[in-house]
């Protein structure tokens, strides 16, 4: 069911600073810092030749980030996101093998601007997870 890895997002505390390294450490091309307020982050994209990463910041006073960085404050791996064909057919095949979806199980318009889901990750081996319909 679950295709190709779309992305591995990292929580961090200084997103300049994160993607400084990124860019200029590692030689990665780095995009410009994108608000996507309705899921209380910013992020900066990756472009990897195989997959994305994803350095999120928290945005506003009710980001799930921020509760991330309390308990890492040196940041970590938030999720890990693997595309599907049909989220909803995903969604519902999760569901009945007893998986929960987070929130109310109708997928939302993602960073990328396609329909996505996260999955609780005390169902995954400690790892949130998240669905994105390509
Ligand atoms: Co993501």
């Amino acid at each position: 069911m679950i295709g190709r890895l779309n992305h591995v997002a990292i929580a961090v505390p200084d997103l300049q600073a994160a993607a400084a390294q990124y860019r200029d450490t590692l030689g990665a091309r780095v995009g410009a810092p994108q608000d996507e307020p309705e899921h209380g982050v910013t992020v900066v994209f990756i472009e990897l030749p195989n997959t994305k990463i994803e350095l999120l910041h928290p945005l506003g006073d009710a980001s799930p980030i921020q509760g991330f960085l309390d308990k890492q404050p040196s940041g970590g791996i938030h999720h890990i996101c693997y595309e599907v064909d049909d989220i909803l057919a995903a969604r519902d095949r999760l569901l009945a093998s007893g998986a929960r979806v987070l929130g109310p199980a109708e997928p939302k318009i993602g960073a990328h601007g396609k329909p996505v889901l996260f999955l609780h990750p005390k169902d995954f081996n400690g790892c949130l997870i998240e669905l994105e319909q390509t």
